[in-house]
């Protein structure tokens, strides 16, 4: 087995202060496969499933409510936790159940009209652009696509002459796409969007757990983000941040009992913090996990994970790119953990499945994920790897080998 396929050199030389090894004695699922799926679902660490586990036993003996009642300011401590990574106040977050959700309850609360502009990313996510554009042909709201430069990015120039000036205007960005390891240049755009007066809403779901998240710095009015990606929290939970001045803005279609109170027959009054948005019902078991992997990211360091993250893809990237009949799919803005590329003469989810009987795990996004990235770039599917602090040498000699393996098949067929 060649180790070291593209000669750059051992994960270890670059490992920063992770200790990696350690993060994999403390996550199960390096045992079984080679995981190189965190931008889908991470592998959660031990401590995050015992938590889950223990809580559901906990309703078990004690039924929901009073296992909930017993956990509260373990769920406070969630807030708390989940402002501190992206550097806001505890009011000003709201948990979900995904990104999805947020982001939706967030642009329903806006309320769109005839004369709001919709200016979005090419790396809009698929369900994010599926929902601004079915509210763009309910309201007459106009879309727009903002054009990328050469290097994948938002054109900074570009959108600023796209902005009218005043809140009409609401900008959607993902800070990394679901379909490259792209950056986008976030803060820039804030600048813009903070001189322009729109709104700016951030897709932070690939972002919050690798990258260095900082609200103020950002300058976004509202952030999205899953539990189960980047932050290796279990399925089903999320958060949102919503800037205090901004909520005022936001008056939520579907006012829930968790987020409102029933005044009289006709009344209702909007709770004052960001929680307005949230509803009654979750998995409390779910969020005690999602405050676990807080905690956790917190102690191991958000730049320290980001920095390991980064120069692990690269290291990918660089062995992908030194085998025949591979290319790399990532635009040149790329600085994430993901890392996409296609092989010559099959599908990406051939190639993926091919991986994945060598016990090598990625995904394939195909361009219905992201229409406005990848069918514009005419690309109609890529294979996506994406590392977490778990993955080691072993799991980047094991993709590289079996993707020179599977390159070299598809040519002698
Ligand atoms: C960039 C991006 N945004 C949003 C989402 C949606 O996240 P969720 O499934 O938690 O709603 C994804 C999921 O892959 C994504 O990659």
């Amino acid at each position: 087995m060649n180790a070291d396929p593209a000669g750059v050199g051992q994960l270890g030389d670059r490992a920063g202060t992770v200790d990696v090894a350690r993060e994999r004695a403390q996550t199960v699922g390096v045992r079984s496969a080679h995981h190189l799926n965190a931008a889908g679902a991470a592998l959660p660490p031990v401590a995050v499933v015992d938590e889950v586990v223990a809580h559901l036993r906990r309703e078990e003996h004690e039924g929901g409510y009073e296992a909930a009642a017993a956990v509260a300011g373990r769920i406070e401590e969630l807030y708390a936790a989940a402002a501190r990574v992206v550097c806001a106040a505890p009011e000003e977050i709201a948990l979900a159940d995904s990104a999805t959700t947020g982001l939706r309850v967030i642009v329903d609360a806006l309320r769109l009209n005839g004369s709001s502009r919709l200016l979005v990313s090419r790396s809009t996510y698929v369900s994010h652009a599926l929902h601004l554009l079915s509210l763009a042909a309910d309201t007459g709201a106009e879309l727009v696509v903002i054009p990328s430069g050469a290097d994948g990015a938002v054109d900074l120039e570009r959108l600023e002459r796209l902005l009218t000036g005043g809140p009409r205007d609401v900008v959607c960005v993902a800070h990394v796409p679901t379909s490259s390891g792209l950056v986008e240049p976030v803060r820039e755009i804030g600048a813009l969007t903070r001189r322009s007066g729109a709104a700016y809403l951030l897709d932070a779901t690939q972002s919050v757990g690798q990258l260095r998240v900082d609200v103020g710095e950002i300058g976004c009015d509202a952030l999205v983000t899953t539990g189960r990606k980047f932050l290796r929290a279990p399925r089903g939970t999320g958060f949102a941040y919503v800037r205090g001045a901004f909520l005022e803005r936001l008056v939520p279609v579907a006012p829930d009992v968790r987020g409102a109170v029933w005044t009289g027959a006709r009344e209702w009054s909007l709770s004052p913090t960001a929680r307005r948005l949230e509803t009654w019902e979750s998995s409390v078991a779910g969020r005690l996990g999602l405050r676990t992997a807080l905690h956790q990211l917190l102690e191991r360091g958000i730049d320290v994970t980001g920095a390991y993250l980064a120069s692990t893809a690269n290291v990918l990237r660089q062995g992908l790119a030194a085998i025949g009949g591979v290319t790399v799919r990532d635009p040149a803005s790329s600085a994430s953990g993901i890392v996409t590329f296609t092989v010559d003469g099959l599908e990406a989810e051939a190639v993926s499945r091919r991986l994945a009987k060598r016990d090598v795990r990625t995904v394939s996004v195909p361009a219905s994920h992201g229409q406005w990235d990848l069918g514009w770039r005419g690309v109609p599917s890529v294979v996506r790897a994406s590392v977490h602090v778990y993955n080691d040498d072993s799991d980047v000699a094991a993709l590289l080998d079996a993707v020179a393996e599977i390159a070299r098949g598809a040519v002698q067929r």
